[in-house]
């Protein structure tokens, strides 16, 4: 069969609905685009190495916020969509995406590991005619200097004998209106055939403009270049908002203010520090791969030193409010509202109010939390159970309240009525009009 025909063939199957497709990975971005790709009517194979995950989606259980319940329940129900710890399953999917963790290790370092191992336990399972497909965010050349020397140790040549391409995953967690089926999608393969294939695949799940790029390294550099950008500018903010406590300037005001601009401006608010999957990692894949060129990221790194520093510096400013009323940090009891990393979500990962914590804990403070979408919290190993409910007695027993989070379905009002302070560091509290007892970051 020579390449044409392959494509042809993979592509005849997209078209008629008849592919099977797998997911690696079924978590915050695998789990929501393998309900995508049954909804589409593929039957779709999910592999994750958690067996608890596979049950839960067997078993129509749904774990993660952005998917429907119902729907988990009807495609799991009708045979579209399955999990699995065994990968040899692999050997049943025409087309495979990538979508497990790209962590930093201790040393703020990519940890590829993941993608490796991923990898590897595709390569005995793999076909002619397939195509492979990495999501997880990485730092530029991991597709074709990484991904593809491992696949063709399955004897397979890419490009002719299977299909592979990079697409970035963009899925914004709790985003009410772009979610995985309706946001743009980048592709860039190996070769212009491997874009081909894998723009097909996605043309035919999502209700989105597939924008296709000359390679994988373009379409990885894009995924880093989002995040770098929002990375600098809550840099940026973050300083602005040290400086204009200084100088007695709120800055909340300041940025609506700038936001009447129509064009040239887009808003960014400070906050306690850099969290979730994303952000706070991306940048440094980048600035490691950039040392393999002699080059320094000095933006990346000025901007991670001014967001790095900002659970500390919204400690710091804790400890003056308390002052103010004559109370030392150490003993006093501080309520921490809201651990998520961002507003209305259920994930703390790298969530910079865990940090907040830890800092205030080694003042001597007393901390309680309290997060509608987390009772409790595992880091390192370390459990740490939230409070139940927002009570009168949980906010009136607290010397501080220290909004982290600026969840919804919090009633903002209620906690400035029984508190003797606050400190919002997420403007949680605009709509709040008696201010006496609220200092904001
Ligand atoms: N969460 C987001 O908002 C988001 C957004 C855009 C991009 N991304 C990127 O997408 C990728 C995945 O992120 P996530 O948030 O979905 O991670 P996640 O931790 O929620 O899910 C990853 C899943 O992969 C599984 N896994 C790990 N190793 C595996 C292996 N060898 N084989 C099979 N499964 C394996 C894990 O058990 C887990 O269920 C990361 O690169 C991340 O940077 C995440």
């Amino acid at each position: 069969m020579n390449t044409v025909t392959l494509t042809s063939a993979l592509k005849e199957k997209l078209l008629n609905k008849t592919a099977t497709l797998g997911v690696i990975g079924l978590g915050y971005v695998g789990l929501p685009l393998a309900v995508e790709k049954a909804k589409a009517g593929y039957k779709t194979i999910g592999f994750d190495v958690q067996e608890s995950k596979v049950k839960m989606v067997n078993e129509g259980k749904n774990y993660i916020g952005d998917v429907v319940n119902e729907d988990l329940e009807s495609l799991v129900g009708s045979g579209h969509l399955l999990a699995t710890t065994d990968f040899s399953k692999v050997g049943q999917a025409d087309c495979v995406c990538i979508c497990v963790p790209t962590p930093l290790d201790a040393y703020q370092q990519p940890d590829i590991s993941y993608v490796k191992a991923s990898a590897e336990s595709i390569v005995p399972y793999m076909h002619r005619d397939m195509l492979i497909v990495l999501e997880s965010t990485t730092y530029p050349g991991t597709t074709e200097e990484l991904l593809k020397p491992i696949l063709e140790e399955s004897g397979l040549k890419c490009g002719e004998d299977f299909f592979l391409a990079y697409s970035p995953e963009r899925v914004d967690p709790g985003n009410l209106t772009f979610k995985t089926k309706n946001t743009p999608k980048v592709v860039g393969g190996i070769t212009s055939k491997c874009t081909d294939v894998a723009a097909a695949l996605y043309e035919s799940i999502l209700e989105a403009p597939i924008h296709r790029v000359s390679s994988p390294a373009v379409a990885e550099m894009e995924k880093i270049l989002e995040n770098i950008y929002r990375n600098i500018n809550i840099g940026l903010i973050n300083e602005l908002a040290i400086l204009s406590n200084k100088m007695g300037i709120n800055l909340w005001e300041v940025v609506d203010a700038a936001k009447t601009k129509p064009y040239g401006f887009q808003a960014f608010y400070p906050g306690p520090g850099l969290g979730g999957h994303c952000i706070p990692l991306d940048p440094y894949y980048l600035s490691w791969k950039a040392r393999e060129y002699g080059f320094h990221t000095s933006m990346i790194e000025s901007s991670m030193m001014v967001n790095d520093r900002m659970p500390e510096y919204c400690v710091e400013r804790a400890s003056k409010i308390l002052n103010k009323q004559k109370k030392a940090m150490n003993g006093s009891r501080i309520l921490v509202l809201g651990v998520a990393y961002k507003k209305d979500i259920d994930d703390y990962r790298e969530s910079a109010a865990l940090r907040v914590i830890d800092e205030l804990e080694k003042e001597g403070a007393e901390v309680a939390f309290f997060d509608p979408f987390i009772p409790e919290y595992n880091e390192h190993g370390k459990v740490k159970k939230g409070e139940a409910q927002l009570t009168v007695e949980l906010i009136e027993g607290a010397d501080l309240v220290m909004i982290t989070a600026d969840h919804t379905m919090v009633d903002y009002s209620f906690v400035q009525q029984h508190a003797k302070a606050i400190f919002d560091t997420k403007n949680a509290m605009k709509d709040v009009t008696n201010r006496e007892n609220i200092e904001l970051l």
